[in-house]
């Protein structure tokens, strides 16, 4: 059975208080984030990790993000933190960056896929906060099933595992709508593993220049130090197309590929931030915060529509646009029409 805990109007002192108990009872709890929707566990309980990885069907070597809601439970998660990761915890905690480092021996090996390393990050949502303060160190993967677009609603939660987990707390839309940001300390240079929810210049304020994991941009190389990066990812059942280049000719190429495939019969679906003539069209808005906010559930809203193809319209790559166009090329299985 799934209890559904409505927050939608703002954190619940009782709520909080059964979802505290079923995370210290073993038991799986799903919650908003201000990016997307976490599937929870109890992150030094190896059995209950156990459980987020069979209800996602996610392979088990690729380590979820602990959730931390204090400073100061950083020493119970990592070692040798270095003084890059407190410029930065500073600076964007809570917030949407995740800091790989040192694990320390506490944190079992199935929340770090057996690496030496821990990947943390203290959330800036009143709800998730409240829910890790009541237990203990929460892992959470983004609540979806493996290989699905992340969950920005708790209807998205709902169609993936009602039924499968025990508890699901209703908080409303994500405001960021990506994921985190991922940026590993670990390593003798910061090294950018996923864009995300705090834009990659925002860090290198900080700390200064930040390199850019090869498998970001797409290359299948040295995976090892990010697993997460060889899996398929954001995919609908439709199969998205993304179009990029010169603003001037995306509107056009946009309009040939629409009627390229409904004259073979396919129903066509369009994302993008202006109107477009299509079977079923979804509107990102006009900035790249809204576009972000938007993303996953365009998706899945498009797929529910039913359409075979979904034709996406890229962004600039700039700020929270690389973490769209990051997402966008995944899901389409990196199948771009340049304009
Ligand atoms: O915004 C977010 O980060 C959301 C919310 C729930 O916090 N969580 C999330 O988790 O997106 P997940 O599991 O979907 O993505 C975690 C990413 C994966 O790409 C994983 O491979 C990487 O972080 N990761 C986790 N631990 C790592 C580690 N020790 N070393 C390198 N990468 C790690
Ligand atoms: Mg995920």
């Amino acid at each position: 059975m799934t209890v559904v805990i409505n927050m939608r109007d703002g954190v619940d002192g009782r709520g909080i208080k059964i979802a505290a108990r079923f995370i210290l009872e073993g038991k799986l709890v799903a919650f908003p984030t201000e990016t997307v929707y976490g599937l929870g566990a109890d992150a030094l309980n190896a059995r209950a990790v156990r459980r987020i990885f069979e209800a996602k069907g996610r392979p088990a070597d690729n380590p979820l993000i602990v959730h931390i809601a204090d400073f100061s439970d950083l020493g119970r998660l990592a070692r040798d933190v270095p003084s890059e990761a407190g410029l930065l915890a500073e600076r964007f905690w809570p917030g949407p960056l995740t800091m790989v480092l040192p694990r320390n021996e506490n944190v079992p090996d199935v929340t770090t896929g057996g690496l030496d390393t821990v990947a943390v990050r203290m959330p800036a949502h009143p709800i998730a906060l409240a829910l890790i303060r009541a237990s203990t160190p929460v892992a959470a993967p983004s609540a979806n099933i493996s290989g699905k677009p992340s969950p920005t609603l708790a209807e998205h939660v709902i169609d993936d595992f009602y039924g499968r987990i025990e508890c699901i707390i209703d908080g409303g839309e994500t405001r960021i709508g990506v994921e985190s940001t991922v940026i590993d300390l670990s390593s003798e240079r910061p090294t950018l593993l996923r864009p995300g929810g705090l834009p990659l210049e925002e860090i290198e304020k900080v700390i200064g220049g930040v390199e850019i994991h090869p498998a970001v941009r797409g290359k299948l190389v040295d995976v090892a130090r990010s697993p997460g990066m060889k899996y398929k990812h954001y995919s609908p059942n439709a199969q998205v197309i993304v179009v990029e280049g010169k603003r001037e000719n995306v509107r056009s190429k946009i309009a040939e590929l629409v009627h390229g495939y409904r004259a073979e019969g396919l129903r066509v679906g369009v994302m993008a931030t202006e109107e477009y003539d299509a079977d079923e069209f979804f509107h990102l808005g006009s900035t790249e915060e809204e576009v972000a906010r938007n993303l996953f559930r365009a998706l899945r809203e498009l797929d529910k529509r039913g359409v075979d193809v979904i034709i996406a319209e890229g962004i600039e790559e700039r700020g929270l646009g690389f973490a769209v166009m990051n997402r966008l090329r995944k899901a389409a299985g990196y199948r771009i029409v340049w304009a």
